[in-house]
C-alpha cells in the first residue's frame, strides 16, 4: 500500500522537474529568438547620460511640450523633479505644468483612456517604466524611425513599431523620412520582391539632423531618468560602500597581521 502511495507523488516530482526544464528551454529560446530580431533591426544607440542634468532639465521641457499631452509618466510627482533635476518649485511650475495641476501632483494626464483608444486605435501607454520595459536604445531608434505611409490613418508608419498609431509627433523637427526599397529577385526567379532598404530624408525639419539626435537623446535621457529617479544617487551609494568596504579589508588585515605576528 505504502509503496502504492508513494510511486505517483516521485512521478510528479520527475513530471514537475521535466516541465521546469521545458519551461527553462522555452525561456531560453524566447529570449534568443528576440536578440536576433533586435539585431536585425540594427537599433541605434542612444548614448544618454542620466547624471547629465542639463540634459535632463531639456528632456523634461520637450516632454512636457510633445509628448505629455497623451502620455502620463504617473509614478513620479512634479516635485520630485524639482529636487533632482536642480530646479526650483516655481521653476517646475512655470515651465514644466501646463494643466491645473500642482507641484505635489504626480505626472497625469487629463486624457480618458477611452477617448484615447477611439482617437488613435490605441491607448497612448504611460511612459513611467517605458525605459526600462523596452529600453533606451529602443526609444532612440523609436523617435528616428517614422516615415511616410499613405496607408496608414496617421500617413506614417515606423519601422520599429510596424503600424505604430502612435502620430509622428515630431515630424516638424526633424523633417519627414520616406522609405527606401530595393528590388530583390525571388529564389525561383519569377517575381521581384521590394525588400525595405532604409530611411531617407523627404523634407527638412527645424532642426539639423544633429540637433533632432540631441533632442531626442534628452527626451529619452529624461525616461531613463523617469524609470528609476533614483538610480544616479544608488551607483554613487554604490561606490560609497565598495569604498568603505575596501578600507574596512585593509584595516582588518592589519589588525589580523598585528594579532598573529609573534604566534609561529
Ligand atoms: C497624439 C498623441 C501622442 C503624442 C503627442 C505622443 N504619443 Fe507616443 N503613443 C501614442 C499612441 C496612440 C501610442 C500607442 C502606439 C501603438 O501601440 O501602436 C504611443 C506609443 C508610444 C510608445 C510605445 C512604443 C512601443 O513600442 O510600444 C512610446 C515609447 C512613445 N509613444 C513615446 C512618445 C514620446 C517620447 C512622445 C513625445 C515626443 C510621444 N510618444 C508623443 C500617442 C502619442
Amino acid at each position: 500500500m505504502r509503496t502504492k502511495m508513494k510511486a505517483p507523488a516521485m512521478n510528479n516530482t520527475v513530471k514537475n522537474m521535466i516541465r521546469t526544464l521545458k519551461l527553462c528551454t522555452l525561456l531560453f529560446i524566447g529570449t534568443a529568438a528576440v536578440a536576433v530580431q533586435a539585431e536585425e533591426r540594427e537599433l541605434l544607440h542612444a548614448n544618454n547620460d542620466v547624471a547629465n542634468k542639463a540634459s535632463l532639465q531639456r528632456g523634461a521641457r520637450n516632454f512636457v511640450n510633445y509628448c505629455s499631452g497623451c502620455h502620463s509618466t504617473k509614478y513620479v510627482r512634479y516635485n520630485r523633479l524639482a529636487v533632482d533635476l536642480d530646479l526650483t518649485d516655481a521653476q517646475v511650475k512655470d515651465n514644466l505644468i501646463f494643466t491645473n495641476a500642482k507641484v505635489t501632483d504626480n505626472m497625469t494626464i487629463n486624457m480618458d483612456p477611452a477617448d484615447g483608444k477611439a482617437w488613435f486605435g490605441k491607448t497612448p501607454p504611460d511612459l513611467s517604466l517605458i525605459a526600462r520595459s523596452r529600453g533606451t536604445d529602443y526609444l532612440y531608434t523609436f523617435l528616428h524611425s517614422f516615415y511616410l505611409d499613405p496607408s496608414r490613418p496617421t500617413g506614417m508608419n515606423n519601422v520599429v513599431l510596424p503600424n505604430a498609431a502612435m502620430p509622428n509627433v515630431l515630424w516638424e523637427l526633424q523633417g519627414l523620412q520616406k522609405a527606401v526599397y530595393e528590388g530583390k529577385t525571388s529564389e525561383d526567379g519569377k517575381r521581384v520582391d521590394k525588400v525595405f532598404k532604409g530611411l531617407e530624408a523627404d523634407t527638412k525639419g527645424k532642426l539639423s539632423p544633429e540637433e533632432y539626435d540631441q533632442f531626442v537623446r534628452d527626451t529619452v535621457n529624461f525616461l531613463d531618468y523617469v524609470g528609476e529617479p533614483g538610480q544616479v544617487e544608488r551607483r554613487n551609494l554604490g561606490i560609497r560602500v565598495m569604498g568603505f568596504l575596501l578600507v574596512l579589508f585593509l584595516l582588518a588585515y592589519a589588525l589580523k597581521t598585528e594579532y598573529w605576528k609573534d604566534i609561529k
